[in-house]
């Protein structure tokens, strides 16, 4: 039977910007009224901070929900799994005295591979090297790399295969042979030891021994968990205007990170969803390059920048701040179906002279309401923007919508 049956439906949790939203700490706060808390979509590019004994920390691949006493944990098919950086996760938690519920991870998730990382940096290094290209500051996580092994079949490990010897070598012997020209031409900048098959084929089989105890059919598992009518929360990692296809192509992540990815990111029908719950800041930032029409490069955005803390948690990069894309915000609604947002970092605003809201789009001259996703059709947008009276009080008290200034 489920817990605290108050709302009886499995909740996802979605990024309404580009990430950053303060998904980790709303995952934290409902978690408790779930039965099981599942990752969907993306790797380690995740950065979900959330206190620990008072203590802000950062997982990056660890579904939120392994902070909350009788939560089970799964990581689904549709993640690209780093095993390092989940057990140095794990041991992370453990080491601060948090005692971690069950972990399940998907006999069919990806794996991460060194040679996916090496070849994330490559192609960035190139892309930012004058032939044509712009680089997509990605996370240097091996993540599009990872996924784009995927959908080439051929040479792809799965968290399964790393108990199938015979499998798992001829996988990688394959893969790094697929790359062995870029590695060679980029000798200088890739490690040997991330294309050393036989190291990479033991390091790999180790990883599986370990994980071993985890391994499960998870699509099963969550079906199960569904039908004794249990709940699940759906964490997603990154965010909508991210999206492969939805997103501002093509700087954005190579997963589905809306709802929309929580039916083949799981195996479980788009009916098993129930509750949306959108995370959205009060402003908007962007890490990494693309478009973002309501960027803010004075003042303004460096006193947001410091005040929300802006600075990734998964690379340390400052964050581009702007003002709140209400075209942009839209259409993320529109996407995910939301039914309820929670509006993150009001109290960052506090002080600011005038708040300014971005309501509509010019293009060649012509206001618009349409949020079109592509980045060369989106850096034509310039932002037209309403304004409000700022507010000095201290928000963070705040418990209903009446303590809230107008
Ligand atoms: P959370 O879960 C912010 C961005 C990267 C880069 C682009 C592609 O913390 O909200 P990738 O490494 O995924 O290939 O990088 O996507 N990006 C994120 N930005 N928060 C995230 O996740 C992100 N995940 C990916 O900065 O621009
Ligand atoms: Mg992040």
């Amino acid at each position: 039977m489920s817990r605290h049956t108050t709302d009886p439906r499995s909740t996802a949790v979605v990024g309404l910007q580009w990430g950053d939203e303060g998904k980790g700490k709303i995952v934290d706060l409902l978690a408790g009224e779930h039965d099981v808390v599942v990752r969907y979509n993306g790797g380690a590019n995740a950065g979900h901070s959330v206190v620990v004994g008072g203590e802000r920390f950062a997982l990056h691949l660890m579904p939120s929900g392994v902070l909350s006493p009788g939560v089970r944990s799964v990581i689904a098919n549709g993640v690209v799994l780093d095993p390092e950086q989940l057990f140095t996760e794990i041991e992370a938690l453990e080491s601060r005295g948090v005692k971690l519920g069950p972990l399940f991870v998907s006999d069919r998730a990806h794996v991460v591979m060194p040679y996916h990382k090496a070849e994330d940096q490559v192609r960035e290094a190139i892309l930012s090297g004058g032939i044509g290209g712009a680089s997509i500051g990605t996370t240097g996580r091996g993540i599009g790399p990872a996924y784009a092994e995927k959908v080439q079949r051929g040479a792809a490990v799965r968290v399964g295969d790393l108990q199938r010897p015979d499998v798992l070598a001829a996988r990688v012997r394959t893969a790094i042979e697929m790359k062995r020209h870029l590695f060679e031409a980029h000798a200088a900048s890739v490690p040997r030891e991330s294309w050393d098959a036989d190291a990479i084929v033991e390091q790999a089989a180790s990883w599986g021994a370990r994980l071993s105890p985890s391994i499960a059919d998870t699509r099963r598992l969550l079906r199960d968990a569904i039908d004794a009518g249990e709940r699940v929360l759906f964490e997603g990692a990154n965010a909508t205007l991210l999206d492969i296809d939805h997103g501002t192509f093509p700087f954005v992540t190579s997963s589905a990170p809306s709802v929309l990815g929580i039916g083949t990111g799981t195996g479980l029908p788009p009916r098993s969803i129930g509750r949306v719950v959108g995370i959205a800041k009060a402003y908007q930032t962007r890490v990494g390059a693309g478009p973002m029409p309501t960027e803010l490069l004075d003042a303004t955005g460096d006193a947001i920048r410091e005040k929300g803390r802006e600075f990734g948690t998964t690379t340390g990069r400052p964050r581009r701040c702007g003002w709140l894309d209400l075209v942009a915000l839209r259409y993320a609604v529109e996407i995910n179906d939301v039914d309820e947002i929670a509006l993150m970092l009001l109290d960052v605003l506090a002080g600011l002279d005038e708040l300014k809201l971005c309501t509509a789009y010019r293009v060649d001259g012509v206001e618009t309401d349409v949020f079109d996703p592509d980045a060369s059709a989106l850096a034509q947008a310039e932002p037209v923007y309403t304004t409000l009276e700022g507010f000095a009080e201290d928000v963070t008290q705040a418990r209903s919508t009446d303590d809230l200034p107008a």
